[in-house]
Parts: structure tokens; sequence; C-alpha cells
């Protein structure tokens, strides 16, 4: 796409909001398009004309979807921060080095920032956004979580009256995608992860991914929006999806489940006067298919979240994609626009006050799935039923699937009630020792947002 650019401001005489952008990949591109070919319109807007005055990139010569007129493309960071003409800085490069150090520089020279770094907000977001408080500009970092659905501005004004009890997110669109085709096709991990690979929904190296780090760095953007406690993403319990297995997409449909890697935030309330907590992690999760987020397919991303005063609410949308993600980004830069106009900054100041503790996984508590094969004989369910029973887990329901003559095995899936992780894991340790169990299949934890 090949876009004209005109010179608004010696025509109206009013001075520009001029745009510093690091990084034209598969957002930076949405977004340079959007200001390049809405120009007009975002102007109208803000009531003064837009410009994209300098683009940062590594490479000059890449062939690139969208076409950025060659003066305005630069390979040096002080093209942007050197320039004091430049209001707003944008960053959509990614990482945490050089990207956190070039913004502490252009918060230090004053500019404002629109960021859609994940990485960088949920590591050293807390103190970027206390260096701009100090310095009056504003951070805003909407496409940073859940692509285009509008969720830091829904925790920062619209839910701010509430204190948050819960949130429930399905935040990583490739996780998402392949668990769809698991649940759908009956499909394995490993071709699921291969169709979405083809697809360009999970990349060459899918870690991030299918690990769940990056549904744990998003986790950590919201508990600081949801809970105003930081929480860095390394101290997040977390579990991938790459041990899941066809079999547990079927067991689950046959008990009424869907399986999906969620993000899960609840307050604890302290009890006489001890000080509230969160329980924060990121693990594959039966939910009930009658929930809201059962019904979240394919690469897209929702959040669910439970608000003492507003009660439910679901935010869905598209988690990633130029499209989704460049609207987040260009709606900031329309926000802090007007923010620039009126002359204010930091007008919804975001701080981080709470600090609640975090509890700490052994103590949280959840209800089990447990898939595994015993030994066909009388007595086995008793021996099961008694290790349980010394860690203080009850068993909700117990069914007995297959039997195999020929290895003299037979199939459980137990259903628990709520147990301590702690006391689920000894459990699973003691399991390991009784020649009784010939082969311990999935622990899925169970969760009814
Ligand atoms: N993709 C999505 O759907 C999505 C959704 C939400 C959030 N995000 C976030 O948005 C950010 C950008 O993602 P993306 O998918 O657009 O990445 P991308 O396609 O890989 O693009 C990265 C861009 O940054 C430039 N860049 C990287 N390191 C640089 C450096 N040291 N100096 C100068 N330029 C550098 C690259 O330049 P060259 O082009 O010259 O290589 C490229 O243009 C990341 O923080 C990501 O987590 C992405």
């Amino acid at each position: 796409m090949n876009v004209a650019t005109t010179s608004h401001d010696a025509a109206s005489g009013v001075k520009p909001v001029r745009i510093g952008m690091f990084g034209l990949g598969t957002v930076g591109g949405g977004v340079a398009k959007l200001l390049l070919s809405r120009r007009d319109i975002i102007s109208r807007e803000i009531g003064r004309p837009i410009e994209l005055t300098k683009v940062v990139v590594r490479d000059l010569h890449r062939t690139r979807e969208v076409e950025v007129p060659a003066e305005l493309l630069s390979t040096d960071p002080d093209a942007i921060l050197e320039d004091p003409t430049i209001d707003i800085v944008v960053e959509v490069m990614g990482g945490i080095r050089p990207a956190g150090e070039w913004l502490r520089r252009a918060i230090r020279a004053g500019k404002h920032i629109v960021t859609a770094n994940k990485d960088l907000m949920a590591t050293e977001g807390v103190e970027l956004l206390r260096l701009a408080a100090e310095h009056g500009v504003d951070i805003s970092y909407e496409a940073s979580v859940g692509g285009g659905i509008p969720l830091i501005g829904v925790f920062r004004q619209d839910l701010v009256a509430n204190e948050v009890q819960s949130v429930h997110a399905i935040i990583n669109g490739t996780t998402n995608y392949i668990l769809t085709r698991m649940a759908q096709d009956g499909a394995d991990y490993l071709p699921a992860l291969a169709e979405a690979q083809a697809l360009g929904y999970a990349e060459a190296d899918p870690t991030n991914d299918v690990e769940a780090i990056d549904a744990t760095y998003k986790l950590a953007i919201l508990a600081s929006l949801a809970f105003r406690t930081h929480v860095p993403p390394p101290q997040i319990f977390r579990e991938g999806i790459t041990k899941l297995r066809a079999i547990d997409f079927r067991m689950a449909r046959e008990l009424g489940y869907v399986i999906k890697l969620v993000a899960i935030g609840r307050r604890h309330k302290g009890a006489d006067g001890t000080a509230d907590s969160i329980e924060l992690r990121v693990h594959p999760t039966l939910l009930p298919k009658h929930v809201l987020l059962a019904g979240v397919n394919g690469v897209y991303n929702a959040v669910h979240v439970q608000g003492d005063l507003v009660g439910d609410v679901l935010l869905y949308g598209r988690g990633a994609g130029s499209g989704p993600t460049s609207s987040s980004v260009v709606s900031d830069i329309i926000d802090i626009a007007h923010n620039v106009n009126a002359g204010v900054s930091n007008r919804v100041p975001f701080r981080v006050t709470d600090n609640l503790p975090l509890l700490a996984i052994d103590d949280v508590q959840s209800r089990y799935y447990v898939h595994l094969w015993v030994a066909d004989q009388p007595g086995v369910l008793a021996q099961i039923a008694q290790v349980f029973g010394d860690h203080g887990i009850s068993i909700a329901s117990c069914i007995q699937k297959e039997t195999d003559a020929k290895a003299g095995t037979a199939e459980l899936v137990i259903v628990t009630h709520g147990a301590r992780e702690a006391g689920m894991r000894d459990a699973l340790h003691q399991f390991e020792t009784l020649s009784a169990v010939r082969d311990l299949g999935s622990v899925l934890r169970i969760e009814t947002p």
C-alpha cells in the first residue's frame, strides 16, 4: 500500500501531534497503515494534525506490507529520542532490551509512551509508570494484553469502583487454537501444533506460548490492574499444554467439561482483620461446558472478571494480529493526543498500591480430574481412596472406563472435591509407589469461573 503524505500543519498552521515509532513489523505495520491512510479522520478526531514523523527499524531494506516513505525510516533510535518535536513514542518492537532503556530515555525527554510490549510492562511496568508520573507524561499499553480487546482501560476506568474478586482469562490465541483443534478433531498435541504453525498461529519455536510463559506475562499485567499488586512473572505458577493427550479431551467431554489454558487470578479475603491475599496461576483447566469461557474457541481471547459491584463481565475478541492490535495502539495514541490538547497528563493515574501477598501454590485449593490405569483386581479402589483420604482429599466421583483383560488393567477417572495443591501432589507421589497403580495419566485442575 502506498500512502502519500501531505503537510496538514503547513496548511492549517496548527502544531501537529508528532509520532515516533520503534518497530514496523506485524503491529507497527498496522499502526503505520492506519496513521497514514486514516490521517485525516484521526486528525479530525483529535482536533490537530497527526504526523508519523519517524520509524526506527533494524533493517532499512526489508520488504514490508505497508509502504512508508523512505525518509521516515531510520535505524538510529536517536532519530526519535533526540528529536524534541516528537510528542508520542510508540514502541512496537518487543523485548525488554533495548526497548526499556529507550522508553526511559523518551520519558525523561518528556515524551508520552504507547506500547504493545507485554514482556516489558509485566516486568518493568511499575517502574516505567512511576518514572512517567514523575516526568508528567502518560504511558498507555492497551495492546499488551488481549490485542484488540479493551481491557486495560476497562480495569483502569470502567471497573475502578469495584473490588475485583477474580479474573479468569483465555489470553493466548496460539494455545487456544491448538486446544480447540484437539477438542474438535480428536487430534493429539503435536499434529495440532503443526497445523497452528502451518497457519501462522504458532511460531517455529512455540515455547513461549505452549509453556504458558506468554500467558503469565499477561496475567501479571492483569493482576497489577485487578488487584493493584505487582507480581514478577517468574513467581506465577504455570503449566503448559504439551502433556495433554487426545484422550483427556474425550474424557473431559464425557464428563461435561472443555479443556482450556486459563490464567486465573483470585482475591482471598483476609479473615479477622488479616490482609487479603491473591492466587495467580496459569495451567490447562477443565471448565464446565456451560460457562462463558468454555465457548471461546480458536484464536479468540476472553477475560471474565467478577467485581463486587458489577458482578460478571466478559470481554471477548481477537487477542492478536495486525488489525486488532493496531486498533488498540491507535486508540491509545488518540487518547494521549486528547490529553496533550487539554494540557493534562496522568489524568487517570495508575498506582500499584495494594501489594497483596501471593498465596503459595501449595495452599491453593482446587478440584481435580485424575486419570489413571490400575491393576484390575479387588481392593484397588479402596487403596486409591485411602491415599486420597490420608491427604485430605475427598472423591466426588469415580468412573471405571475400559478394562484391558490382557494387561490386567482398568482405567479410572476420578473427580475430587476441593483439595490443597500440596495434598494432591503428595498423594500423587504416593501413587507412584503403589504397585496397583500401573500408569498415572493426566491430572488436571477443574475451575468454575
Ligand atoms: N503480533 C501481535 O499480534 C501482537 C499482539 C499484541 C502485542 N504484540 C506485541 O507487539 C510488539 C511487536 O510485535 P510484532 O508482532 O509486531 O513484532 P515483529 O513483527 O517481530 O516486529 C518487530 C519490529 O521491531 C523492529 N525491531 C526489533 N528490534 C529492533 C531493534 N533493536 N531496533 C530497531 N528496530 C527493532 C523490527 O525491525 P525490522 O522489521 O527491521 O526487523 C520489526 O519491524 C511485541 O512487544 C509484541 O509482544 C504483538
